[in-house]
């Protein structure tokens, strides 16, 4: 077999079978296969696409590249949960602690993010003194002790994705479906959890634009999941606007913990409720959905979900305050700079991306992977979609490190929050659960 046969068969799009596919991820890894083979096969995907078979050949092929997390065979049935990724979403931290406060083990590894979105290891890293790294057993021990950990995927687990990511991050093939479906998945069935909630964003903010494309991502990580055994249910939820009030690190950290004690805003609290109640629905409980809902709002109003979210922090080295009093513990910005309407009217839209974007280019994200996080600055907005405005009102509060990176991220605030004289209704938050 050559690898320059099989990406003239994806060129001329011929389907491969499984044997064909673990040659391409084997000699990968081995070096047998050059970066610029894979890379161009990348490229014929992105074109020709992967059936169904071959993604289902790929994801495995991925799984058994690396370590598998025998979470059940350590006798505990986890639940896990992914985004597809956006601006402001800090769900994880919110939804960790709630999940495991209901008596249900969480084992979430995590990413970091790139460009426009954030990722929970960033937000994480803000909290003092928190450890992302832990070992295997150390991973599992906790989840077994805590309820709940949430750590950076080792090295260990589907190398065969970093390798692949890493080629269709500088080669413009990241979007292909079936790529994205077996990079999430591969590491989501690595990591050991037998049941999940994948939260598929769509909107501006995220990977699909289109509710379209996003039922064709659920389907395909749908499909992955419960043919390899695990119980899964994908919510599509809109990415249109930044989820609750805060992009930045530590801004973020805050507001997620906010959830736990009722005082978050509701597009978030929605996302988190819904996931938590959903999580407890697949869990080993197999509540319904009347009395896990009931089982979520009573670990928020009798505190125990902020008693969890310490102990968690606690267990992983961090600051335990950070649950109770953020700002004792998280540095804060120096500058603060309020954007103001310059006219009245209402809120018609505020763009995800570009609110996205504004915060990388405080520091808040990465333009490239190499580049470092500031987790104190960020963006605090006001105002959502649908809410009416006065001339001289604040819309958003920056956060920044000089007072000319905040003018530039003011500048680009009042492009991303547009006002106009009509009345709007924003779609609920939760488009669709599969
Ligand atoms: N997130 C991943 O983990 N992989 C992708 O391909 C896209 C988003």
């Amino acid at each position: 077999m050559r690898a320059v046969d099989l990406i003239a068969a994806k060129r001329d799009g011929r389907e491969h079978d499984a044997g064909e596919i673990r040659f391409l991820v084997d000699g990968l890894l081995d070096g047998s296969v050059a970066p610029e083979q894979g890379a161009a096969w990348c490229m014929a995907v992105i074109f020709r696409g992967l059936a169904d078979r071959e993604i289902d050949a790929l994801c495995a092929a991925m799984v058994g590249s690396g370590e598998v997390v025998d979470l059940l065979g350590a006798g505990i049935d986890a639940v896990d949960k992914h985004s597809t990724g956006g601006v402001g979403d800090k769900v994880t931290l919110a939804l960790t602690p709630l999940v495991a406060a209901c008596g249900v083990p969480v084992a979430k590894m995590s990413g970091r993010g790139l460009g426009h979105t954030g990722g929970t290891l960033d937000k994480l890293e803000a909290i003092p003194g928190y450890r992302i790294a832990l070992t295997i057993p150390a991973f599992i021990e906790q989840v077994r002790e805590v309820g709940c950990a949430v750590v950076a995927q080792t090295p260990e687990l589907v190398p065969a994705d970093a390798l692949l990511y890493a080629l269709r991050d500088v080669t413009a093939t990241v979007p292909a479906p079936g790529l994205i479906a077996t990079s999430v998945m591969s590491k989501k069935l690595a990591a050991g959890a037998a049941a999940m909630v994948l939260d598929v964003k769509v909107g501006d903010g995220a990977f699909c634009a289109t509710v379209a494309d996003a039922r064709e991502l659920a389907r395909l990580m749908h499909g992955l999941g419960t043919r390899a055994g695990r119980r899964v249910v994908c919510e599509i939820t809109r990415m249109d606007a930044p989820l609750g009030n805060t992009v930045g690190n530590a801004l973020e950290v805050a507001e997620a913990f906010d959830v736990l004690r009722g005082a978050a805003p509701a597009d978030l609290t929605a996302v988190v409720r819904s996931s938590a109640v959903t999580l407890l629905e697949l869990s080993h409980l197999r509540l319904d959905r009347t009395e896990a809902e009931r089982r979520v709002d009573e670990a928020v109003s009798s505190g125990s979900a902020l008693a969890t979210a310490r102990r968690w922090i606690a267990a992983q080295g961090g600051d335990p305050r950070v649950v109770d009093a953020p700002w004792d513990v998280m540095e804060r910005a120096p500058v603060v700079v309020a954007v103001r309407a310059d006219r009245a009217g209402f809120v018609q839209r505020v763009g995800a991306l570009a609110v996205g974007l504004a915060a990388m280019r405080l520091g808040a994200g990465r333009a490239t992977k190499a580049d470092a996080i500031d987790h104190a600055v960020g963006i605090v907005l006001a105002v959502h979609p649908g809410d009416e405005v006065a001339i001289g009102e604040t819309l958003a509060t920056i956060h920044a490190r000089t007072a000319e990176a905040a003018a530039a991220a003011a500048d680009e605030l009042r492009a991303a929050i547009a006002i106009g004289g009509e009345r709007v209704t924003p779609p609920p938050v939760l488009v669709e659960r599969i």
